[in-house]
């Protein structure tokens, strides 16, 4: 750890985090952030309510009184990494309530002090002291817990002005250390105590005596020790008796073999209940000499009665400078270790011994190793194992994991993820330890068959990131797993609970389910929580009524909204499912069979209803047959009709008729003065000739003729015609030059037999009939004279008959 600071490496920590242990709930409006903004002074302008404000990682070399002044309110102060060179603590004195005052990181040689009454945490640590920092004045804060200090030497007396202050944590950075008076840290009173060692200089191994006399947890930085083991010194007897240290950590620590088992028997026999060693070099010769030998066991003979409270050895990243050292020595005095918990970490340790005679540990962390299938094969000593921490290792073979299990009796939690596990089914039989309830084998490269291996009793299984694609039907049965972790595999649906009858929490994020079968609600009925999202969901019906079933449910949908989005159809794609909806006629067949068969019969209903009530049929019978009429006029051209033509229409009707005609039917066709002639026959007939002479006459005149059909005519007139059309091809079936008017309406019997034509018209219905309705009339008129104007040919104009 060096206090050398430069703005290019200011790595800015735009959160300011407050010292630990410390609980105070600030907002915003009063946190000031100045971090990394190469500041040579205080700046001015910082708003007067500032409670925390953060000057860390700047260029700043001195503060004054007029900086802090105007801040009456500052509780919190950071001006680590600067280039403060002197202080006046007299420039925080209107600041009564600064509680928490960082200088660490800068160039202090020299400082004045002023009592402040709230001041709870003091860092000077990293800076340039000789003597340390300690004023008359430091003695009078009892609320100090935190204090931070440097400097080069440490003198007997030192600490007595602070001696009877009750402190939570000292920090001591001693990196250019030249003299330490022995016994002078135990005149601290503190419950942690950490120190940074220089790291070029030879570990100073009263510092450790003094510090485990001092406080109950002990950490040091930078442990160096070049020199012989005939200069190291063991405790004095009468210090062991004052060392009261129960939690140590050394952190990075560079030490040959022989030391190092010298310090181990220092704390096997100190207080020390949990021994941290991180960052751990060795070096130097394992096999022992004998006069090396000689010394050990002497410190060990004066100790032989005591008991060791060492409970916890923690060894984390461990690297050794050795070619090739006999590892057996080293493991065999790890398995013989009578602990509770043994971490072994990052050591490249490819093996460990199976202790000789039960053991007391359980607890095992031996994460970030080399270990392999061979490990602990048949061990059956570690009776009291309970927890087994495998990660990052190169166990490959599932079934020898189980076996290897089988006799630790109290084993409850294996956690073997990210190895290279695998298992085949032709694979001999699995045999986990019974007692096992949570396993972790996710990061794997397992496969489906893995639940043909699975401990029976497991309650937290964590599969994820493994290979598996379905879940195996014929599997046995999980009856208290709970928790099941799936994630990261290829799934495509979600697993049923026919094996697992207890789950309650399902993770199965990231797989590739299109559409959750919506059943799994029903099978599962214990679960609690369902995960699944990051899958690619097809949003269809299907998929709404699975989320519909979840959300009413008891199990909640896990992991957030942003998660659970529609890949497919390309439609929805990118649509978060909560705001995925179709509706409920498009989901379903029944209602929208049902729906439709609604609207067809109102259709129909409304159609039947206009139909009767305004006879709808007819107007459009009517328009249809005006517009076909008005075509054929267009089309025709004048010169195809014959040029004898006077008439547009000949009008045939029964005596009984004529009121009809003459006051109806001839005024509304002849409307407009002369645009009609009509041949009718009280007015057109010539005398002295006969009356079929005449109505030839007349028909082949006329552009049209037309008959107004009623009972009377077809008793009384119809029979003048029906020979005449025998006769002539001029009235042939496909001539439209017929007009029927159906003025009332004809009973089938009343026609005799031999009016075939008539018959036949009939028949084929093509007659207007008379609407009894008035407002129908003007269609009626409207059409019939459609059906006969045409020009006629100039002559008819001139000639009358
Ligand atoms: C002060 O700033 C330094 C550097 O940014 C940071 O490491 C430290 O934690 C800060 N102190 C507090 C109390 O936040
Ligand atoms: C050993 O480790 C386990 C698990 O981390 C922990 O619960 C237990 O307290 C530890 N034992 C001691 C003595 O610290
Ligand atoms: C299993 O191990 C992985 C990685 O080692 C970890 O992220 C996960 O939380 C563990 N699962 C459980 C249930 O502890």
């Amino acid at each position: 750890m060096g206090s050398s600071k430069s703005v290019s490496q200011c790595t800015c920590v735009f959160l300011f985090t407050l010292w630990n242990n410390v609980e105070l709930s600030i907002e915003n409006k009063f946190t000031a952030n100045y971090s990394c903004s190469f500041l040579t002074n205080v700046p001015k302008g910082i708003p007067m309510q500032t409670k925390v404000l953060d000057l860390s990682q700047n260029n700043i070399y001195a503060v004054h009184i007029s900086d802090f002044s105007p801040l009456p309110e500052l509780q919190v102060l950071n001006l680590s990494h600067n280039l403060i060179s002197k202080l006046d603590f007299s420039a925080f004195k209107f600041n009564n309530d600064l509680q928490y005052l960082d200088l660490s990181h800068n160039n202090m040689s020299i400082i004045k002090c002023q009592f402040m009454e709230e001041l709870r945490h003091l860092d000077l640590s990293f800076n340039k002291f000789n003597a340390l920092p300690i004023c008359q004045e430091l003695g009078i804060m009892f609320q100090l817990k935190y204090l931070g200090l440097s400097g080069t030497m440490i003198r007997r007396s030192d600490f007595r002005a602070i001696a009877h202050l009750q402190l939570n944590t000292v920090f001591l950075t001693l990196e250019d250390l030249t003299d330490y008076d022995s016994g002078s840290l135990p005149d601290l009173s503190t419950r942690n105590l950490h120190i940074v060692f220089p790291t070029n200089k030879d570990f100073n191994f009263s510092l450790l005596y003094d510090g485990m006399s001092t406080s109950e947890k002990l950490e040091f930085f930078n442990i160096k020790y070049d020199l012989s083991y005939k200069d190291f010194q063991f405790p004095p007897l009468s210090l062991e008796k004052e060392f009261k240290t129960s939690n140590l950590i050394l952190n990075n620590v560079d030490l040959s073999w022989t030391i190092i088992l010298r310090i181990f028997m220092i704390v096997w026999y100190s207080h020390v209940e949990s021994f941290t060693v991180k960052n751990l070099t060795f070096g130097g010769e394992i096999r022992l000499n004998k006069p090396d030998i000689s010394s050990i066991l002497k410190y060990q003979e004066q100790h032989f009665v005591s008991e060791s409270l060492i409970k916890v050895v923690t060894l984390e990243h461990v690297r050794n400078k050795l070619f090739y050292f006999n590892q057996e020595i080293v493991y065999l005095a790890f398995s013989k270790m009578n602990i509770e918990n043994l971490t072994i970490s990052d050591a490249n340790m490819p093996y460990m011994l199976c202790p000789e005679e039960s053991s007391l540990f359980q607890y095992f962390d031996f994460s970030y190793n080399d270990l392999t299938d061979e490990v602990f094969k048949n061990c059956s000593t570690l009776t009291h194992l309970e927890t087994f921490i495998l990660p990052r290792n190169k166990f490959e073979k599932l079934s020898k994991v189980s076996s290897m299990t089988s006799k630790m009796i109290s084993l409850k939690h294996l956690d073997i993820s990210r190895n290279l596990l695998y298992y085949n089914e032709d694979e001999k039989q699995c045999n986990w330890t019974e007692t096992l309830v949570k396993l972790n084998l996710s990061s794997n490269k397992l496969t489906d068959a893995v639940f043909k291996c699975l401990p029976l009793h497991v309650q937290i299984l964590d599969l994820q990131n493994n290979q598996i694609s379905t879940i195996p039907k014929e599997i046995t049965e999980l009856q208290a797993l709970s928790e099941l972790n799936i994630a990261f595999n290829r799934l495509t649906d979600l697993p049923g609970c026919r094996h697992f009858s207890a789950l309650e929490f399902l993770n199965i994020e990231m797989n590739q389910i299109l559409t959750p079968s919506s059943d799994f609600f029903q099978s599962c009925q214990n679960i609690r929580e369902l995960k699944a999202g990051l899958n690619p969901f097809k949003c269809s019906c299907e998929l709404q009524d699975f989320i519909n079933i979840a959300k009413q449910g008891p199990a909640r949908l896990g992991g957030s909204p942003e998660l659970y989005v529609c890949e497919y159809p390309e439609g929805w794609k990118g649509t978060q499912l909560k705001d995925f909806h179709l509706s409920k006629i498009a989901c379903n067949t029944a209602l929208l069979l049902v729906t439709v068969l609604i609207i067809t019969v109102v259709l129909v209903a409304l159609v039947s209803f206009l139909c009767i009530y305004f006879d709808a049929p007819w107007y459009l019978k009517m328009i249809w047959q005006w517009t076909q009429t008005r075509r054929w006029v267009w089309n025709r051209h004048i010169d195809e009709l014959p040029s004898h033509l006077q008439f547009h229409a000949f009008i045939s009707y029964s005596e009984h008729d004529s009121l009809w005609v003459k006051n109806d039917l001839i005024p509304n066709l002849e409307r407009e003065e002369g645009s009609i002639q009509l041949c009718v026959h009280e007015r057109n007939f010539i005398p002295g000739k006969s009356i079929v002479e005449n109505i030839i006459n007349c028909i082949e005149k006329s552009y049209k003729s037309i008959f107004v059909l009623s009972p009377n005519f077809v008793q009384s007139e119809w029979g003048h015609y029906e020979l005449y059309f025998a006769h002539h091809k001029l009235f042939s079936e496909s001539s439209n030059s017929l007009i029927l008017i159906l003025l009332d309406p004809i009973p089938q019997y009343i026609i005799p037999a031999r009016y075939h034509k008539l018959k036949a018209l009939m028949a084929k219905r093509t007659y207007l009939e008379w609407p009894k309705e008035k407002n129908k009339h003007g269609l009626f008129w409207a059409n019939l004279r459609a059906a006969i104007n045409i020009n006629l040919p100039l002559s008819a104009k001139t000639n009358k008959v």
